[in-house]
């Protein structure tokens, strides 16, 4: 494994730092294609990675739609030409504002975004009204994950309040379902369906109303396969594209490839068996209790502490470790990883060939450019 990973050069990395796999990236690509069936399936998050370079690398395969959660992520998409975006983020005025602005810059391009109340169906009436622009909304749904959407059950009236407003136009159902995480695959297939039972009764609703359900969105990672099985359904995954521990675990048989890798420096060896790292939760995931990595070559550490930048751990097998060595470390959350970086370094065959920006991370975007 550590093998796969190393850099044959290390004396010119700075760490902590993030390093991307190409060709593994590609191969992720390739086998979200694979499960979904073909590329029309998929619209695949890009909070992952926040960068050009893989959105490019997706449009390349004939991946053409995506999903984005921000408004920085969405002027990426845009500036990559993209055929469609959906804000899977249910703007606010000022950032609905900003959405029907661009929108009518780039009318090439397909956009929509969600909604999941009245009160914000009702802002985007005015707002579309102001700016004279049309507006494409999914109605999310909440099948379970408690997080953003309408119960199922109350959703027709959502839709007949729709279906009503000039200007808006109903592109379908956006259910994300982040929730389902059962490590066994027959039992996450069983959970995905089993949740996914009333969103078929609100489609039956809104057809027996006369109406059509144009698209269903679902899905992220653990619940990608399930849902490819469905056949009619759009899939958007997100940590497909770079993988990590968390959802190796939840997905154990899963073909995607961890392709991208902390790489840290060994910086003190403060006490008998305690190894400090400049990996503090400032460069890494640290939403959960540690530990938050595997440091290669060091996989029975016990993770003891972290501190904004240092990491403290526990190891008693013989080794020669000393200052300066540099470890590979895999993130167990590379989402919230990758947004700590300003730029990955790229590495194919074992050598460093150079950098990819992480355009997106950022919330305080120039509006302006
Ligand atoms: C709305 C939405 N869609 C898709 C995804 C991608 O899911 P995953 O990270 O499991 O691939 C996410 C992830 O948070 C999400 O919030």
């Amino acid at each position: 494994m550590l093998h796969d990973f190393k850099v044959r050069d290390e004396s010119k990395l700075l760490t902590p730092g993030l390093l991307v796999y190409p060709d593994r990236v590609q191969k992720n690509i390739d086998s979200m294609i694979r499960i979904a069936g073909g590329v029309e399936r998929l619209i695949p998050h890009v909070k992952t990675h926040k960068m050009s370079a893989v959105i490019k690398l997706q449009m390349q395969a004939g991946i053409l739609q995506f999903k984005c959660a921000t408004l920085a992520e969405m002027k990426l998409l845009l500036d990559c030409g993209v055929d469609l975006i959906l804000l899977a983020h249910q703007p606010t005025p000022e950032k609905a504002r900003q959405f029907l602005k661009w929108q009518k810059e780039y009318p090439h391009i397909h956009c929509a975004t969600l909604v999941d109340n009245l009160d914000s169906l009702n802002l985007f009436s005015e707002l579309t009204k102001e700016a004279d622009e049309n507006i494409n909304l999914w109605i999310d749904i909440n099948n379970g994950m408690n997080r953003t959407g309408i119960i199922p059950e109350k959703a027709l009236s959502l839709y007949r309040a729709m279906i009503r407003i000039p200007r808006v136009s109903f592109s379908g159902l956006h259910v994300y379902d982040g929730h389902i995480r059962p490590e066994d695959l027959q039992d996450r297939i069983a959970k995905c369906n089993d949740d996914f039972k009333p969103v078929k009764e609100l489609i039956s609703q809104i057809e027996a109303a006369g109406g059509v359900v144009p698209h269903i969105i679902s899905g992220g990672s653990p619940s990608f396969y399930p849902h490819s099985l469905q056949k009619k359904t759009l899939l958007s995954p997100g940590t497909t594209l770079l993988w990590d521990l968390g959802y190796k675990k939840i997905w154990k048989e899963s073909p995607f490839l961890n392709a991208a890798v902390l790489i840290t420096r060994l910086i003190s060896k403060p006490n008998t068996n305690t190894y400090c790292f400049d990996l503090g939760h400032k460069a890494v995931a640290s939403e959960m209790p540690l530990p938050r990595v595997t440091i290669l070559g060091m996989e029975n550490a016990i993770h003891k502490g972290q501190s904004e930048e240092h990491l403290i751990v526990f190891y008693d097998e013989p080794n020669d470790f000393k200052v300066g060595d540099l470890f590979y470390a895999l993130p167990y959350h590379i989402c919230p990883t990758v947004a700590k970086y300003n730029r990955v370094y790229t590495v194919e065959d074992n050598m460093q060939t150079g950098y990819w920006d992480v355009e997106a991370r950022d919330y305080q975007i120039d509006l302006n450019s």
